[in-house]
């Protein structure tokens, strides 16, 4: 199969959809990988090392499109990007359809197959596309964190494992999902006190089992948070309410009862923020303060560690590249469910039921398509 990875155009996104060694994988296999000039460099891998895994380069965008049977991209694409797709092709790459109706209607018209990669589910549960950067983002969130603790910061001036004689910084955790857990572990690391906040029972079970009673695993209540808010050194927020906008924990209100120079860093930001005076923010510019306590609200954290980034997503989607390579994308979708789930237009229909009733579109299942 012809598979092209072209070069990320949107904003400050240096993540690239293959690596070399993914490259080398699918060349191994027979196909032909085409990678635009350039592609790789914002993650560190320069062309010569995609030329070295069997890869072509190819520095004109436009052929990289159109000669394409599979395009491989990260983020959702850019109207011009949309203006290259036909039908015929398969693109495999982020989507978020439900908040972007003008892509949704370009990519019906562009007539080709689109598999987003944030619906594909997974046997044991959850969205195994989405979680290797929710990984980074828990992991990222107590480095941010810490480093906003500091002085020159606005911060507190608190080191978060203390010294011998001083005691370490108390963290509060409200989410234990996937982001939550990699923000608690990395705490934990780093020597400070751990406490998780979450509403599910069986999700606190689950941290206090792997984690021996070394966090603190707290049902999440009106209490809870006010006292997280009065104890509390550096909050991390990484709740998540699947579909839904992240509901406002922490109220503007609320700040009066922290301490000054106490951290928040909102990673649900991405979905409206779980703190009522979050506002997103960029990584050129990633903190201001309110009312003493200094926020942390970066969008798109995985872009900041572009190159970890690339690698864990590259990770994870390529044994679904491998099988849309081998087989094709009707086959592949059609030897596994989970995979299914992934496909969100094919050939001007909308097959992701949520994103068809965001717009009140008709939706066509996609059992009808591949069965
Ligand atoms: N800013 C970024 O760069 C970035 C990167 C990755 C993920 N995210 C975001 O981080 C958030 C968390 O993602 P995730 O993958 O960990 O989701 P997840 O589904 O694995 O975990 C969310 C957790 O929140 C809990 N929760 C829901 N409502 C709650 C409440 N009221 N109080 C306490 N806990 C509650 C759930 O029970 C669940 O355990 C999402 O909004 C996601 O979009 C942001």
């Amino acid at each position: 199969m012809q598979i092209a990875v072209p070069k990320e155009i949107k904003n400050h996104e240096y993540r690239v959809a293959l690596t070399p060694s993914g490259a080398r994988e699918l060349v191994g296999r027979g196909h032909t990988v085409t990678v635009q000039a350039g592609a790789g460099e914002g993650a560190g891998f320069p062309d010569a090392d995609y030329e070295a895994a069997g890869a072509r380069l190819e520095a004109d965008v436009a052929k990289v499109w159109s000669e394409a049977e599979l395009i491989l991209k990260v983020k959702e694409p850019q109207p011009e990007e949309v203006a290259r797709l036909s039908r015929g092709q398969t693109l495999f790459t982020y989507l978020h359809l439900a908040a972007e109706e003008p892509l949704t209607r370009g990519l019906m018209e562009s007539g080709a197959t689109c598999i987003a990669y944030e619906t594909i589910t997974a046997a044991q549960g959850g969205l195994p596309l989405l979680a290797p950067m929710s990984t980074v983002a828990g992991r990222m969130a107590v480095q941010a964190g810490a480093h906003s603790l500091e002085k020159a910061q606005g911060g507190a001036g608190i080191l978060l494992p203390g010294v011998p004689g001083v005691a370490p910084a108390k963290v509060t955790v409200i989410g234990g999902g996937v982001v939550g857990e990699n923000a608690a572990r990395m705490a934990l690391g780093l020597g400070a006190e751990v406490t998780v906040l979450d509403k599910s029972i069986p999700r606190l079970e689950t941290l206090d089992d792997r984690y021996q009673g070394r966090m603190k695993t707290v049902f999440s209540t009106a209490d809870s948070l006010e006292e997280a808010v009065r104890e509390s050194d550096l909050i991390i927020g990484a709740v998540l309410v699947p579909g839904a906008a992240a509901p406002k924990l922490i109220t503007r209100a609320m700040l009066a009862d922290m301490k000054p120079g106490s951290v928040l860093v909102d990673v649900a930001i991405d979905q409206g923020g779980c703190f009522e005076t979050s506002k997103p923010t960029t990584h050129a510019e990633p903190t201001y303060v309110v009312d003493g306590v200094v926020h942390y609200c970066v969008a798109n954290m995985p872009g900041a560690v572009a190159r970890t980034s690339t690698q864990a997503l590259t990770n994870a989607t390529l044994p679904f590249v491998v099988a849309l390579a081998d087989k094709g994308w009707k086959q592949a979708l059609a030897d596994d469910a989970h995979f299914a789930q992934g496909l969100n237009v094919h050939e001007g229909q909308l097959t992701y039921r949520a994103v068809a009733e965001a717009f009140g579109l008709e939706y066509v299942e996609t059992a009808r398509l591949i069965g």
